[in-house]
């Protein structure tokens, strides 16, 4: 098999997916506005289930922003040690990043799709949760490959999910489902390159 390096060197869309890291510290530097504006259109770009759109992107800096770290950090000490670590972990890179964004899902294809489909209320309603649950990330994913394009770095905090009820309170989105919270600025470091699975593993040709 050719090296996967050669694959990924092919054009600039190719070489992003190759380079996205995570980033978990920044520079103090400030994101500007048209960067954050390119990454949240890039996020609105992508596919959705029955075009539904049902994501929504949570801006949030300074006081905002503290006070969610300020939460996540006091609330904490409700979890076992090692999620807690990471809890404290996600906290301290939502302070070091100058912006971050929270990604919803709104409920409103599951609401419509159930109505659509006239089908078993439970089995529609795990279909289309699993449907906004794949659109959403599939916008996060084009917000942290859009953030690498400008040289931004992004990180993916899933963690937050633990206490999903809290943030979701504090986003004034109760009724929505948690997707993402990503930090966004300029790497205080490159990532480091993680192990990844040789492709012979994860494919499988039938
Ligand atoms: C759904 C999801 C949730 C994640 N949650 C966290 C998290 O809570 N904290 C964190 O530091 N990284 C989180 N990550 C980032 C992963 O740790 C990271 O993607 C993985 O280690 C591979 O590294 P890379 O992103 O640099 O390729 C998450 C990634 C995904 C896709």
């Amino acid at each position: 098999m050719q090296d996967p390096k050669t694959h990924l060197d092919r054009n600039e869309t190719l070489r992003t997916i190759r380079d996205r890291r995570s980033i978990r510290t920044f520079l103090d530097t400030q994101v500007s506005e048209a960067d954050l504006l390119t990454i949240l259109h890039a996020a609105h770009q992508a596919p959705s289930a029955h075009n539904q759109q049902s994501w929504r992107f949570i801006v949030l800096k300074d006081k905002s922003k503290s006070d969610l770290a300020a939460m996540v950090t006091e609330r904490s000490v409700n979890f076992p040690k090692p999620s807690a670590a990471l809890l404290r972990m996600a906290s301290r890179s939502i302070i070091n990043a100058p912006v971050v964004v929270a990604v919803i899902n709104t409920g409103e294809l599951i609401e419509r799709g159930t109505e659509l489909f006239k089908m078993d209320k439970e089995k529609a309603h795990n279909f289309f949760r699993i449907m906004e649950i794949q659109s959403s990330a599939a916008s996060v994913q084009n917000m942290l490959l859009a953030a690498t394009s400008l040289g931004l770095g992004t990180v993916w905090l899933g963690v937050l999910a633990l206490m999903q009820k809290d943030v979701l309170d504090f986003l004034g989105a109760p009724g929505g489902e948690f997707m993402a919270i990503i930090p966004i600025g300029y790497p205080a470091k490159p990532g480091v390159q993680p192990s990844k699975h040789g492709l012979d593993m994860v494919v499988k040709y039938l």
